[in-house]
């Protein structure tokens, strides 16, 4: 070979060299690009999440969506801080799921509370050998790598994503500033989620009040709105109507007379016929409640259903005059619920009556104040409504936060 061939050889090793450096480069810029793209992407549908007010759980499962592809992670553990010294885990996916639901930490204690209390990103491989990390009961002594970043916003503490790898993976300083990354974003949001649903609680606990002082303020006896909710959502259930038209249902049954906190207690007491003055500031009532209670968006829909409960199906009601389906299908469901409780319960210019006579009533004004499809499904569902009747209702219920779920 001459001198000239291997110069050429030379050449071409290097230039091959460079080209496959050069392509091992450009490969890993584009794989960085790609997490990042994942990670940017996530934390804008987080942010629409929020804004959509989306429930916490569907937040938080889509950032572990998110964590395990950047980081290929196997579990997930969302902490709570409850603003005093403790991590309560409150959201985990994995296959210790139970175990680590049943877990509890000090600030300081183990590893995620190590993180916690020093506010600092860190990971720790080969856990089990390492005297920080607390083994949790019930989950075997395997070797494991954890991963933690503490949610802080305002220099506030909010809690703690734990990320867990099984058996001998490791994590590494990359995957730390990926996590990181999308916590800080996800920070503030999370930060905004318990503002609102703080403020959601303090609101829903306002109606429950504003349910008992107008159960107090009417001629009703205590338990009026509850046991309405109760029928409305039985009737809703054997309808076949979807799980947000019987929420609807439920709490719209509550909420149907909210509105009467604002007459005056002496006309809603009076037992004597009312005058057309008198009976003109009553009929206000649905609207005041759909005002009070449609400032909250996600009792948006419910605020109808509430406006439009002393509608009759043949349009003789009120505030509108609406007619058969321009009424909403909750509104004529509180509305056959609400007659069957008023009935059953008496009022002072109407005798008690038994749950049988107030069936015949229901028949008698179906179609003309009564939806009939409400009226057939209420009667088929007479046996649960006897026995709602029956029982012994007391204001505590009203502390049932189930009561309000899914809208
Ligand atoms: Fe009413």
């Amino acid at each position: 070979m001459n001198n000239i061939n291997i110069f050429l050889l030379i050449s071409l090793l290097i230039s091959l060299t460079f080209a496959f450096y050069f392509f091992y480069r450009i490969n890993e810029l584009s794989k960085k690009i790609k997490r990042q793209e994942i990670i940017l992407n996530g934390a804008q549908k987080l942010s629409r999440m929020l804004y959509e007010l989306e429930e916490q759980e569907n937040f938080l499962r889509e950032m572990w969506n998110i964590l395990k592809t950047v980081t290929n992670a196997d579990e997930f553990t969302y902490f709570k801080f409850d603003g005093i010294d403790t991590l309560i885990p409150e959201y985990v996916e994995g296959i210790y799921r139970d175990q680590i639901l049943k877990t509890r930490l000090k600030l300081g204690e183990g590893f995620s509370g190590k993180v916690a209390l020093e506010k600092t990103p860190k990971y720790l491989n080969s856990a089990n050998k390492s005297n920080i990390a607390k083994h949790i009961p019930g989950t075997p002594n395997e070797d494991s790598a954890l991963l933690a970043v503490p949610i802080v916003f305002n220099d506030e503490l909010y809690g703690v994503i734990l990320l867990t790898k099984l058996g001998n993976k490791k994590f590494n300083e990359e995957e730390l500033n990926r996590t990181e990354t999308l916590v800080n974003m996800a920070a503030s949001l999370i930060a905004e989620i318990r503002l609102v649903n703080t403020i959601k609680n303090s609101f829903i606990e306002m109606l429950k009040a504003l349910i008992t002082a107008v159960e107090l303020k009417d001629t009703y006896t205590a338990g009026h709105s509850l046991r309405v909710s109760k029928i409305a959502e039985i009737i809703a259930e054997n309808m076949g109507l979807p799980a947000t038209e019987i929420a609807r249902c439920r709490i719209g049954g509550l909420l149907h007379d909210i509105g009467k906190i604002g007459i005056k207690e002496d006309i809603l007491k009076n037992d004597t016929p009312l005058t057309p003055e008198l009976r003109e500031d009553i009929i206000r009532h649905p609207e005041l409640g759909y005002k009070l209670i449609k400032k909250l968006k996600i009792l948006e829909s419910v605020a109808e259903t509430v406006l439009y409960h002393h509608e009759w199906f043949n349009g003789k009601g009120y505030p509108f005059h609406l007619k058969g389906s321009e009424i909403p299908i909750s509104s004529r469901i509180v509305h056959v619920a609400d007659a069957i409780d008023a009935m059953v319960s008496g009022r002072p210019h109407s005798k008690r009556k038994t749950l049988n006579e107030a069936m015949e009533e229901l028949i008698r004004f179906s179609g003309i104040q009564f939806d009939p499809l409400v009226v057939k499904v209420a009667l088929q569902s007479k046996e649960k409504i006897e026995s709602i009747l029956k029982e012994d209702i007391k204001e505590s219920i009203l502390d049932d936060e189930k009561l309000f779920e899914i809208l």
